[in-house]
């Protein structure tokens, strides 16, 4: 059942809608419904209700960070090659002030130096990578004993 402080939104950026054609050695293939589906199921079991959002338009990222409080208790982003130098983003985010949690399917810290940046520094509980669409269920577990609805 739903009940208050247990809703999470996911909030997916740039590149997130063709998931499915990027390299699936680096992203594993699935396509965003697909991830969105994973995600939506562990936060079923661990009594939460995900609602997600995903946008290539960084304004509209920014946007919907400015209305999140008022929809969700907590967030987990993934805003693709966007974590690495939107300070705009960072601002919003922090301007939301909700418990949140940064994922990257990749090994970030392991390819390219750019993406080792992160401008969600400070900002975020964790920042969980290189573990696939597992990484958002540590994420979800996280966020529930934060909001103090783990079972
Ligand atoms: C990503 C990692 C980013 O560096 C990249 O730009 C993405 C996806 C990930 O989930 O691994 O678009 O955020």
């Amino acid at each position: 059942m739903t009940t208050a402080h247990n809703r999470v939104a996911v909030l997916h950026g740039v590149n997130f809608d063709i998931l499915d054609r990027r390299d699936p050695e680096v992203y594993g293939g699935l396509s965003l419904s697909e991830l969105e589906g994973r995600i939506g199921s562990w936060a079923r079991e661990l009594g939460q209700e995900a609602i997600f959002f995903q946008t290539n338009s960084e304004g509209e990222f920014v946007e919907y960070l400015h209305r999140v409080p008022e929809m969700a208790d907590a967030a987990i982003v993934n805003a693709g090659a966007w974590s690495h130098y939107s300070r705009a983003i960072a601002d919003a985010l922090d301007v939301a002030a909700l418990p949140s949690v940064e994922v990257h399917l990749s090994d970030v810290e392991g390819r390219d130096e750019w993406r080792k940046v992160s401008v969600f520094d400070g900002l975020v509980l964790a920042k969980i990578f290189g573990k696939g669409p597992d990484g958002y269920r540590e994420a979800l577990e996280l966020l529930a004993d934060k909001l103090g609805t783990s079972a």
